[in-house]
């Protein structure tokens, strides 16, 4: 096609660029699915490893196979002595993200096959980095804290698992429940930026711990997985209840978006925003920290009679930031445990890139200067 011919789709709107077998997503109706099955019946119904297995296989694992997972995963929990060193290294320099991303890039420099592009070696890294994410967020928060790194359990699954090493004490039924759920919600979303940074650094052979180092620096911006943390802030400067329209009238006034609302792809409430409050009303029931859920719900209320006429309603980022927050996570993590959770979706999509590659390598419209004659240094005004 001619330059002349060309026009821009401006942050790729619209555009196809993969075709997938992992997600699927109406908009307009408000509808997730991971390989075929229901967002709200995975919730319902599903585990974090059986989601992972799912989205690597495209089917439900059997009893065996899910065993074998978790077997797998657990083998894979414990940190490297290197990860150890450059996690103390770190500590009180930077933040979780960033501290993530090296872990990731950490992990790959100690993988002598990390080049290996074939799909049973991409299986194994997708595992290793499944099973290690979650130990580096909770040993990161651990150290900032001065306290000791607590050691992954084995007879815990993962969601329970990561409570337990963040804080040090086994979490209650409820609390393992809403977390396995939360990162079941987070572990897929079809072709976002974060996946879509993955698949473009894939698409060059690069490999797959390089591919998630650049989907985790591309999750961090507040416009896509930094939005969970943005919304705590958010929660925290109104204060009160009875300081939301206010504060909402003049944030919105001075041209500030609020973030967890608004999504490229939903035009109504984001299915995940719908289960996160529903587990919410369950957790604010026993938790001290209810205060900044009982203000989400009256702010999402405010705010949809705010943009009454607007395709505005809230997305996974609105309630996750007080649901974690009642499950006593500091609202700095909220974005890496976003990570830890869409490793598994990050990884699917690159076993099918590398399966079916093809170098992505789009165009620019060219709106510059033509035909200008070169002056040297010295002869220029
Ligand atoms: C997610 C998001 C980046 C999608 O953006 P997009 O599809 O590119 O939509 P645009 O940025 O073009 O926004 C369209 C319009 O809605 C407005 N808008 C979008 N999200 C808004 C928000 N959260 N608050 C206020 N206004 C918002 C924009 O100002 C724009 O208005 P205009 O047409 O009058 O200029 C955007 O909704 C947003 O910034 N949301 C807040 C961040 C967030 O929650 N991200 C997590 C997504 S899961």
């Amino acid at each position: 096609m001619t330059q002349e011919a060309a026009t821009v789709a401006r942050g790729l709107e619209g555009i196809y660029v993969a075709e997938t077998k992992l997600c699927r997503i109406d908009g307009q109706k408000g509808e997730l699915v991971y390989s075929g099955y229901d967002i709200y019946d995975l919730a319902d119904n599903s585990s974090f490893e059986e989601v992972a297995f799912l989205l690597w296989n495209q089917r439900l694992p059997s009893r065996a196979e899910l065993a074998e997972l978790k077997e797998a995963l657990r083998r894979e929990r414990p940190l490297s002595p290197l990860n150890t060193r450059l996690l103390n290294e770190m500590n009180g320099l930077v933040r979780p993200m960033r501290a993530l991303e090296i872990a990731v890039t950490a992990a790959g420099a100690l993988d002598r096959n990390s080049s290996d592009l074939s799909q049973p070696a991409l299986r194994r890294q997708a595992a290793l980095l499944t099973a290690r994410m979650g130990t580096v967020v909770a040993a990161f928060h651990r150290l900032r804290e001065g306290k000791p790194i607590v050691a992954p359990r084995d007879d815990l699954n993962h969601a329970a698992n990561f409570l337990w090493m963040l804080k040090g004490e086994e979490p209650s039924e409820l609390e393992a429940h809403i977390f396995n759920v939360a990162l079941i919600l987070h572990a897929e979303h079809e072709m976002n930026a974060s996946t879509f940074a993955a698949i473009v650094t894939a698409s060059t052979q690069s490999d797959l711990y390089s591919a998630i180092a650049s989907a985790i620096g591309t999750l961090k911006g507040p416009l896509h997985g930094g939005a969970n943390d943005a919304v705590f802030r958010t929660l925290q400067a109104i204060g009160s209840e009875d300081n939301i329209e206010k504060y909402i009238d003049e944030m919105l006034a001075s041209g500030e978006r609020m973030m967890g609302f608004g999504h490229r792809v939903y035009k109504t409430t984001d299915p995940r925003a719908i289960i996160l409050e529903r587990l919410g009303h369950q957790l604010a029931e026993v938790s001290p920290e209810a205060k900044w859920f009982h203000m989400s719900t009256k702010l999402r209320d405010y705010l949809l009679q705010k943009f009454e006429g607007r395709p505005l309603y809230p997305n996974v980022d609105f309630f996750s930031a007080s649901v974690y927050k009642m499950l006593g996570i500091p609202n700095d993590l909220y974005t890496p445990i976003f990570a830890v959770a869409r490793i598994a979706g990050w990884s699917a999509h690159l076993l099918e890139q590398y399966a079916d590659n093809r170098l992505v390598r789009p165009n620019a419209l060219y709106e510059g200067a033509d035909n200008r004659p070169y002056v040297p240094v010295d002869e220029r005004g």
